[in-house]
């Protein structure tokens, strides 16, 4: 990078509305669960994935293409009628390989809208952090991490991520500059120790998942850099498409 690289964080869906995403490199963040989910997908061999922002909007969609997937969650249960939920052990290889997943998600699928715009858009997730981190770096321009929260309020698995992809980059760029709400996230990082898995069950979004029973869905989220897919959207469009297909 030709200058001092402005590393900057969204702390929710709504913030992305005021951040700069036409002129950033966008990480799309939903850790509990949806990009960690999505990410899997593609690992798994998807095609392509579409977000919608209701149930509705996904079954229209899916109208339109009856071959597609409907996936969802509503209070992180899979959405009546839906053939997949929103839990990334449900997206195997048999299940989503050449598949069209229209996915819709409280708060993930909102971001996913939200940074249509971005001339490169990517989803993250702890799963793909270095894949993510390299992809971000390779990029000539600043970067925006985009946290989902939740319903509107920031939340700390989102925001612990991007402390992590912080970290990561000031270790390749250290004079990069960051913005306050990034300030936060890297303190955050620093504090958990690195230590994701114990972060991510201490959360209100973690402890809902182990009431639920879903402890192995916690599991597969806090696991770092076990995948090196790094899926992102079609510029221009809302469409999420594997890498390498434009
Ligand atoms: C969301 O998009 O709000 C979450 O991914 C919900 C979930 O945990 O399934």
């Amino acid at each position: 990078m030709s200058r001092r690289r402005r590393l900057a964080v969204a702390l929710t869906a709504g913030d992305l509305a005021a951040a700069r995403v036409e002129t950033c490199t966008v990480a799309v963040i939903d850790v509990l669960r949806a990009t960690s989910t999505l990410v899997q997908a593609f690992a798994a061999g998807a095609a392509e994935a579409v977000p919608a922002a209701t149930p509705e909007a996904a079954r229209r969609l899916r109208d339109a293409d009856p071959g597609a997937l409907l996936c969802g969650e509503r209070g992180r249960v899979r959405i009546p009628g839906f053939h997949l939920g929103n839990s990334p052990l449900e997206f195997t290889p048999e299940r989503v390989a050449g598949r069209r997943l229209i996915v819709a998600t409280t708060n993930g699928s909102r971001t996913l809208l939200g940074a249509a715009p971005a001339p490169l858009a990517v989803l993250a997730a702890f799963g793909n952090a270095g894949a993510v981190t390299a992809a971000l770096l390779a990029a000539d321009r600043d970067v925006l991490l985009a946290c989902s929260g939740d319903s509107g309020r920031p939340c700390p698995e989102d925001t612990v991520l991007a402390g992590c992809l912080l970290a990561r980059l000031r270790d390749a760029e250290p004079d990069a500059e960051l913005d306050a709400p990034a300030g936060i996230a890297l303190d955050l990082w620093e504090r958990s120790g690195g230590r994701v898995a114990p972060f991510l069950a201490g959360t209100e979004a973690g402890a809902e998942l182990l009431r639920l029973g879903l402890e192995r869905d916690l599991e597969f989220c806090a696991a770092v850099d076990r995948l090196a897919v790094v899926p992102r959207l079609r510029p221009g469009t809302p469409g999420v498409v594997g890498p390498g297909r434009a």
